[in-house]
């Protein structure tokens, strides 16, 4: 795990990574870098990580510091040791839907879906937000299952309107109490990936949880909800990489 500078939701969701490979019984080092810290200095770490053959997994919170790019320092990181399934390798096998690493947020929430007893198939999904990280692999994972998918964003046009058709609705905008009860048909499944930080210090998801309880079919909460998920399939992803890698060197066979 490499974080770079002081983001305090940051420091957070490494420490909570850190923390589920510790009961899992996975070894984990921290590089926890100044803000300071070069583009170059941190490819160069990157670049050691690749080879270090007692890691399998590699992960580099993200937001990076303005000074460094974001694309430069995933395109670095192994594909066979990428955890988060950010390198364009494995992005392209997500469309493809052949692939050896879940990207885990949205796997967080299939995984949710599947363990209620939703079937994706031919419902009327919509997906709100467009990020790389989870509104577009979100989309991908949801047509894999043959739902019928549609992805709003900041410029989408009646997405009130597009949010009440939505069987399945996955909210990952990053504002606060921004889906209410009016945008939500009843009986949908609604799905909260949004953390935001509200100016009491209080967590509280994309979507207005009291209104909307009333009116879904089943809710996630925030917290408690997708976040674990996240990184029970980062857990996950580390444990097939270290298999697969094993498996290069033929220690399986
Ligand atoms: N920042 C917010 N979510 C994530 C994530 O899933 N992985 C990494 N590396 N950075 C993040």
């Amino acid at each position: 795990m490499v974080i770079v500078g002081d983001d305090p939701a940051s420091r957070v969701y490494v420490n909570n990574k850190k923390k589920a490979c510790g009961e899992l019984g996975i070894y984990s080092e921290e590089y926890a870098l100044p803000a300071e810290t070069t583009e170059a200095e941190l490819l160069e770490l990157v670049e050691r990580l690749n080879h270090k053959n007692d890691i399998n997994g590699i992960l580099v919170q993200l937001p990076l510091p303005k000074h460094i790019n974001e694309e430069t320092i995933i395109n670095a990181i192994s594909p066979k040791k990428d955890v988060d399934a950010f390198h364009p390798v494995n992005v392209g096998k997500i469309m493809i839907g052949n692939y050896d690493f879940v990207p885990c947020t949205p796997a967080g929430v299939m995984e949710l879906i599947h363990e209620s007893g939703i079937s994706v198939e031919g419902k009327e999904c919509v997906v709100v937000g467009r990020s790389n990280i989870v509104g577009k692999p979100q989309a991908m994972m949801l047509l894999h299952e043959n739902g019928t998918v549609t992805i709003c964003h900041s410029r989408t046009k009646n997405l009130a309107e597009i949010t009440k058709k939505a069987d399945i609705l996955v909210a990952a905008v990053g504002k606060a109490n921004f889906i209410t009860a009016d945008m939500v048909k009843e009986g949908a499944v609604i799905i909260d990936v949004g953390m935001n930080r509200l100016p009491d210090k209080k967590l509280v998801g994309d979507v207005d949880f009291t209104a909307c309880e009333k009116l879904a079919g089943a809710i996630t909460p925030v917290p408690g909800g997708v976040g674990p998920m996240t990184i029970a399939m980062l857990m996950k992803n580390t444990v097939k990489a270290a298999i697969l890698q094993n498996d290069e060197k033929g220690a399986y066979v």
